[in-house]
């Protein structure tokens, strides 16, 4: 069985998680100051959360004939997840992860689309990581809310 597109958006995928892990764990360590520790707690858990899910998709590449790309084949876009210069810029990074979180939602969507009625593992697969990412993108979008109400105060 072999099919480009699952293949494509599973290498897609895989870049995305390996580039939150990177992300995530530099802004765990490098957020600073007042509201910073639970976010930062937060990125810490999600690295273990967006490793595993890179781990499961590349099985599944492997699995479907297709080695999954090394580091100089990784696609790279989280230009808005980079370290901010100011460690205490808390909201940076929460938009930054929502962001990251938000394109995740979108590419597993887009995975468990093509996969119908094609890929039922692979849709499976993409249906529990989903799951993950739509739980993460609500604890972000907690925090949002959270530093909203705390300029408006
Ligand atoms: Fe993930
Ligand atoms: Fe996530």
């Amino acid at each position: 069985m072999k099919n480009d597109k699952i293949i494509k958006l599973l290498k897609t995928a895989y870049s995305a998680e390996l580039e939150s892990v990177q992300n995530y764990l530099a802004n765990s360590v490098w957020l600073d100051g007042i509201r910073a520790r639970e976010v930062s707690e937060a990125l810490a858990a999600d690295v273990t959360d967006e490793l595993g899910h890179a781990q499961q998709i590349a099985q599944r590449l492997k699995q479907l004939d297709a080695c999954p790309p090394g580091s100089m084949d990784l696609e790279r876009s989280q230009k808005n997840l980079q370290p901010s210069k100011d460690p205490t810029d808390v909201r940076h990074v929460v938009e930054g992860s929502l962001a990251a979180e938000r394109d995740a939602v979108y590419t597993y969507r887009e995975i468990i689309e093509v996969c119908d009625g094609v890929d039922p593992v692979t849709q499976d697969l993409a249906v529990r990581i989903l799951a993950d990412e739509e739980k993460h993108r609500t604890l972000f979008e907690g925090f949002l809310k959270s530093l909203d109400r705390d300029k408006a105060a």
